[in-house]
């Protein structure tokens, strides 16, 4: 029943997976960002248990699976504070590369573990918990005695320009992000997640993402979005730990059980593909406000030149006033930073449209998102982007401190108050 990772023993050894923490969770993401580490299923573990949740600051994996989930009518604060239990102790076996349920399997009863991913390794998954405003209260009613509890930064994000939301798959209780280095790890966390759920909540709506679109450690590349140019150069990565503290930790500006925790922004950004794939190199560029070859930002030489935004030559300024990069920049939001971790989807051909259905599946997390996420899109209203993209789901989750140890679970601080 088990599939431990050949070198687990050996690392979690030397890491120690108990012992919590960003020190910990950071070291491992940096030390597997080796060339070959995590690619093509590497047996590498990434601690659940630490005090943040793993998949954020994580080395961004290869793949996704992401799902939000509603408590079903009837359930208790008790169901839902069992489920939590165990779905953090199923998430952190699944993060050592090990099947759910023990022992042999009896033939009558379905096996504990769906088996898809029986022969794999850990593949770096990680599984990150999330909580959304109407777990708190939904239609002005408190259902499971939380709404004491509830942040005031947990409220739903008012409509934003350009918005076209789908609300059936938008929103939700709760939200389970899976990310892995290997497709079939990814969906077995979830699956297996929604699964040990059944009676309790029912899923409403879930993607999968198949590149990641960030670079969350300083020494991994710059990847590259379904529009072909490098993003996440300018993200916040692991090691800027007072970056983090200002701008992705909450602190003691929220309830006591949000404290280390921060805010998930979900966003399925459709890409007008074939609009996109007949803009000229100079217009994509202008729209970016980079290179699309080498990622340099307009008017400089390497990726990681820092933008010059008063550059200008007799046809104004070098990076557009309308570029992507230049709205959405710190200089341009009152120094606001957030933390990406997107994927590229794609969920095939839309008939309709007779396009293909494929973007970018954003995800940002922050200390708040109104002031983070929501200020920076508001921003972004005349992003000269907005012409090849459409945005059409929608999520804000509270993403609680990690669970420090064995036989603690996400959200305790919260259902045990
Ligand atoms: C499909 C939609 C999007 C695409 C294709 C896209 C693409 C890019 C690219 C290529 C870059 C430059 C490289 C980098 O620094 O990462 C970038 C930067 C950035 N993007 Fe986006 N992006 C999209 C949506 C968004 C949204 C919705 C937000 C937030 C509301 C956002 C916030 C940022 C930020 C903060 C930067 C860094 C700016 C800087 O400091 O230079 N992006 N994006």
């Amino acid at each position: 029943m088990t599939r431990v990772a050949m070198n687990r023993r050996r690392f979690l050894g030397t890491a120690g997976v108990a012992a919590g923490g960003l020190a910990v969770g950071a070291g491992i993401a940096t030390a597997l960002e080796s060339p070959t580490a995590g690619a093509d299923g590497g047996d590498d573990v990434v601690a659940f248990y630490g005090e943040h949740q793993a998949g954020i600051t994580t080395a961004s994996q290869a793949r996704l699976h992401i799902a939000a989930f509603d408590v079903l009518d009837g359930a208790s604060r008790e169901d839902v504070r069992d489920l939590l239990r165990r779905w953090s102790a199923a998430a952190a076996r699944m993060s050592e590369g090990r099947s759910l349920g023990d022992g042999a399997a009896a033939a009558l009863a379905p096996p504990p573990d769906t088996g898809e991913a029986e022969d794999l390794p850990a593949s770096r998954v990680t599984v990150t918990i999330g909580f959304g405003p109407t777990l708190f209260e939904r239609d002005g009613r408190d259902r499971l005695g939380l709404a004491a509890q509830r942040p005031a930064a947990l409220r739903r994000i008012e409509a934003l320009p350009g918005d076209e939301l789908d609300p059936l798959r938008s929103d939700g209780d709760l939200c389970v992000q899976a990310c892995a280095d290997v497709p079939e790890v990814a969906f077995h966390a979830v699956r297996n997640l929604a699964r040990i759920g059944r009676g309790v909540v029912v899923m409403r709506w879930s993607q999968l993402g198949f590149g990641r679109t960030a670079k969350t450690v300083e020494t991994q590349q710059t990847p590259r979005n379904l529009m072909g140019f490098r993003d996440g150069t300018n993200n916040i990565t692991a090691d800027e730990h007072d970056a983090l503290d200002r701008w992705v930790w909450v602190g003691g500006e929220a309830p006591v059980w949000m404290r280390g925790g921060t805010y998930m922004v979900t966003r399925r950004i459709r890409m007008l593909i074939e609009v996109w794939d007949r803009a000229s190199l100079a217009d994509q560029e202008a729209t970016i406000g980079r290179v699309k070859s080498t990622g340099a930002p307009l008017g400089r030489g390497a990726e990681r030149d820092k933008p010059d935004l008063r550059a200008r030559d007799a046809a104004g300024p070098v990076i557009p006033a309308d570029a992507h990069i230049r709205l959405a920049a710190p200089a341009t939001n009152d120094g606001v930073r957030i933390l990406r971790r997107g994927y590229s989807f794609t969920d095939g051909f839309d008939p309709e449209l007779g396009q293909l259905d494929a973007g970018l599946f954003f995800i940002a997390f922050q200390r708040d998102a109104h002031k983070g996420f929501a200020a920076v899109q508001r921003r972004l209203a005349t992003d000269a982007l907005n012409e090849y993209v459409k945005h059409d789901s929608s999520g804000l989750f509270a993403v609680p401190p990690g669970a420090a140890r064995a036989g603690d679970y996400v959200g305790r601080a919260l259902f045990e108050s």
